[in-house]
């Protein structure tokens, strides 16, 4: 009887047929594709030497810890687990920042709902304020932003041809920035192209933010998976050091290897407790309505793990061998050929290979190589034996030096 009511063309008449989100559907492709040579570069999550996503031990030995220690699962509130929010803002911050009354956090289901949550908030402080986001970037990055409501602005980032970022251009860009816009930055290992900010540049962004009154919105979903847990952080903290308000929104899912778990977190940097405490409210009312509570097991994870120092150590070891296997793979890269070579100094999980969208397709189609359409490859989705052979289908498709 619904259905009929729902077949009828008048019943929701602006809803159009959308195409499916391009790097998921990448997923759906691979895996149904049968020749057994296929190579998975596409969506980014961790993958070991023998191409497996593994289940970290510490999260196992947390969740062994869960399974016999706690004794309820009734609701936490909208502000999901205040003990593992926390522990990670001391993780995230470093003691000091943490414990600051202007910092107010908030659990969230993934990396994704705190971008989200910090749009909506921002949607209701200031709904005039335009988010300027650097291209390339994440591709949910623009849509999350636009549906609570804001205006986006593309401002240049990273110039592919040379894989480098083009600073000047970002900074010319951002002189159009009003009081109160919003500047969207990756705090680390740069998603798609792996470029990260030099010391020099973040100490501009300092700079630019406190200047032009502009109010940078970090996220940070590869702590980690960089140069160390500090190195990883280290812009994050400099800019809530020095300016007066920012926002971050914090994912688990990829250092914790907890992808499907959905574990996040948002902070509000405020300039004064006070506002901090305001905030919060507005927070917990908007979570309320997105999603009521965030889902607990992730947080209660991660939050098992960094309270004991035992697991604590053994994630971070876990870790940092992740890590060095990525950073070895980008060295072994960059060896192949000259067009590569920028890859060994850039970090985390993703490059952007400089090549067009038919190289793309055609290395999918022949080699069963697949990445996403802009060319950005996972890199751990390679292992040092299958390098040579990636590297043998890529040669033909990069430009020469
Ligand atoms: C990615 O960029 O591949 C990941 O962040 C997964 C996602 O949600 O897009």
């Amino acid at each position: 009887m619904s259905e009929t009511v729902l077949d009828q063309p008048s019943a929701f008449p602006r809803l159009d047929r959308q195409a499916p989100d391009a790097l998921l559907g990448l997923i759906t492709l691979y895996k149904r594709d049968e020749r057994p040579e296929k190579v998975d570069l596409g969506v980014g999550v961790y993958r070991d030497e023998t191409g497996l996503t593994p289940i970290m031990q510490a999260v196992k030995a947390a969740e062994a810890r869960l399974w016999q220690d706690q004794a309820t699962k009734s609701y936490l509130g909208a502000e999901g687990d205040a003990a593992y929010t926390q522990l990670l803002a001391q993780l995230v911050f470093g003691p000091a920042i943490a414990a600051s009354d202007g910092l107010t956090g908030v659990q969230t289901p993934g990396g994704t709902g705190a971008l989200r949550l910090g749009a909506e908030l921002i949607a209701r402080a200031r709904p005039d304020a335009t988010v300027w986001i650097g291209t390339p970037t994440w591709p949910n990055h623009g849509p999350i932003f636009e549906r609570a409501g804001l205006r986006t602005q593309l401002h240049r980032f990273y110039v592919p041809g040379t894989s480098s970022i083009d600073f000047e251009g970002m900074m010319a860009d951002l002189v159009h920035a009003k009081p109160g816009d919003i500047l969207l930055i990756h705090g680390c290992c740069h998603n798609p192209t792996g470029a990260d900010f030099s010391e020099d540049q973040w100490a501009d962004l300092v700079t630019l933010c406190d200047r032009s009154a502009v109010i940078p919105f970090i996220d940070l979903a590869y702590q980690g998976l960089g140069d160390d847990l500090d190195a990883d952080a280290s812009a994050t903290r400099a800019l809530l050091k020095w300016l007066p308000n920012a926002l971050v929104a914090y994912s688990c899912d990829k250092n914790f290897g907890l992808y499907r778990e959905r574990v996040g977190a948002f902070w509000f940097k405020a300039a004064s407790p006070a506002m901090a405490e305001i905030a919060r409210s507005n927070l917990l009312l908007l979570a309320r309505s997105l999603w009521s509570m965030p889902p607990d097991h992730g947080a209660a994870i991660v939050r098992t793990i960094l309270e004991t120092p035992e697991l604590s150590a053994d994630w971070r070891l876990e870790l940092s061998r992740m890590r060095v296997r990525i950073n070895d793979l980008r060295r072994a890269l960059a060896a192949g050929h000259p067009a590569l070579t920028p890859i060994a100094e850039q970090r985390g999980m993703f490059a952007m290979l400089p090549i067009s969208g038919e190289a793309v397709i055609a290395l999918r189609e022949e080699r069963g190589i697949y990445m996403a359409g802009n060319g950005r490859i996972n890199i751990c989705g390679l292992t040092l034996s299958s390098i040579d052979m990636f590297l043998d289908g890529l040669r033909p498709y990069l430009p020469n030096a």
